[in-house]
Order: C-alpha cells, then sequence, then structure tokens
C-alpha cells in the first residue's frame, strides 16, 4: 500500500485548493492508499534567510515537514497560481525542505526521488497551468520525479459542489488519472 502525502498550496479560508486537496486525498483513499492530508498552517515558516538559516540552523517545522515526506511515498500537491506562477507559500516550503542535508550526521535529502503528483485550481479560465509549469520546474530541480499527469480546475468558484466534490466531468476525469497515476507509480518507485 503506498502512503501518500496530500498538501494544499493555500492557507486561505475557503481555498479551491484546499478543495481540491480534499477530492485527491478521498480519491487517493478509494484506490487504496494510505493518505495523510496535512495544511501548511501547522508548519509556519519565515521568509527564507540564508542568514536567518547560518545562525539557527534549519527551522523546526521545515524539519517536521521534511520527516512527515520522508515516511510517504508519493506527494500530492494542490497549488495555487499566483501572477502566472508558483505561490510564494509553497516557494517559500520547499527552499527551506531543499536545504536540508543532514539527519543525525547522515546525509539527508528528503525531496529526492519523491514522487509528486499535480494540482491546480483557479478562478481564471486557464485553471493554473502557468504556476503548475513553474512549480513542476521547482520541483525537479529539487530532485523530485513529478507524474506527467496534472489537474486543473478553472473557473474554480463554479467548481466545486457543496459536499466539496467536482461538477465538471472533465476535472472529475482528470483527477482520477492523476491520482491513479500517482499512486501506482509511488506504489512502484516510492
Ligand atoms: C497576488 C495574486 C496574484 C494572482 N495571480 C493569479 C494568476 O496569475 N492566475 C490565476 O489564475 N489566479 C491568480 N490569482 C488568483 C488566485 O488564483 C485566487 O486568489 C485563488 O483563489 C487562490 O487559491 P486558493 O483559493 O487556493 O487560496 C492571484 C491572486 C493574488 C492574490
Amino acid at each position: 500500500m503506498a502512503k501518500i502525502l496530500v498538501i494544499p498550496g493555500s492557507n486561505r479560508s475557503g481555498s479551491y485548493n484546499v478543495k481540491l486537496a480534499a477530492v485527491a486525498a478521498k480519491e487517493l483513499a478509494l484506490l487504496g492508499a494510505d493518505v495523510t492530508r496535512i495544511s501548511l498552517i501547522d508548519y509556519p515558516l519565515p521568509l527564507y534567510d540564508a542568514d536567518l538559516k547560518s545562525n539557527q540552523g534549519v527551522e523546526k517545522n521545515a524539519l517536521k515537514l521534511a520527516e512527515m515526506i520522508s515516511v510517504h511515498d508519493g506527494i500530492f500537491i494542490a497549488s495555487p497560481e499566483y501572477n502566472s506562477s508558483i505561490s510564494p507559500l509553497l516557494k517559500n516550503t520547499i527552499d527551506w525542505i531543499s536545504v536540508i542535508r543532514k539527519k543525525d550526521d547522515k546525509p539527508w535529502t528528503p525531496l529526492k526521488g519523491k514522487i509528486v503528483g499535480l494540482g491546480a485550481a483557479s478562478p481564471g479560465n486557464l485553471g493554473g497551468v502557468r504556476g503548475l509549469n513553474h512549480l513542476r520546474d521547482v520541483l525537479v530541480s529539487v530532485g523530485c520525479q513529478v507524474i506527467s499527469e496534472q489537474t486543473l480546475v478553472p473557473t474554480a468558484g463554479k467548481a466545486f459542489a457543496e459536499d466539496g466534490s467536482l461538477v465538471a466531468e472533465r476535472a472529475i476525469k482528470s483527477i482520477g488519472n492523476t491520482c491513479q497515476s500517482l499512486h501506482r507509480v509511488s506504489q512502484v518507485l516510492g
């Protein structure tokens, strides 16, 4: 059974990406995955600052997230698009985790080789695809293996039903495909 960590890239109350993360978590659980859904609200991090890191070491919450990542085979990230790019919350979180090099004096790079699936929900018509392209590049640059399938949810204000499920046929099919692939690859390579 693959262990999958689900992370929404937004802490906003009423976030569309929190909703999308919930849909993905449900889908992955139905596929038989052991799913952990977290909120980055519980792991606050200061803006990455190399002096802060040199003086005080890697932030505790970055280390906690790194531990969480390392005990999972795969990750699903639901990410908002900000100015055609990655959300500052996600970029900062990835930056902090990416500077971890050691655990108990042994080499440790928790993101390296991690299988990742992506989704985005956005009020716009493009569904956050430009943000996901940048997020994919960033994750690949820190050694993640990002699967090709991804889910875009455009016009997100109208995309979710009262019970949190997706409304549009296309989005329902897409999240199914993304989760199936993430689960399968995490089982084999995770
Ligand atoms: C600074 C800023 C830039 C944004 N840029 C984009 C954008 O480029 N494309 C887009 O689709 N939405 C953009 N948005 C709108 C967000 O997609 C919208 O606020 C969305 O609800 C954020 O995701 P969430 O609902 O998960 O919090 C932007 C919002 C802000 C605050």
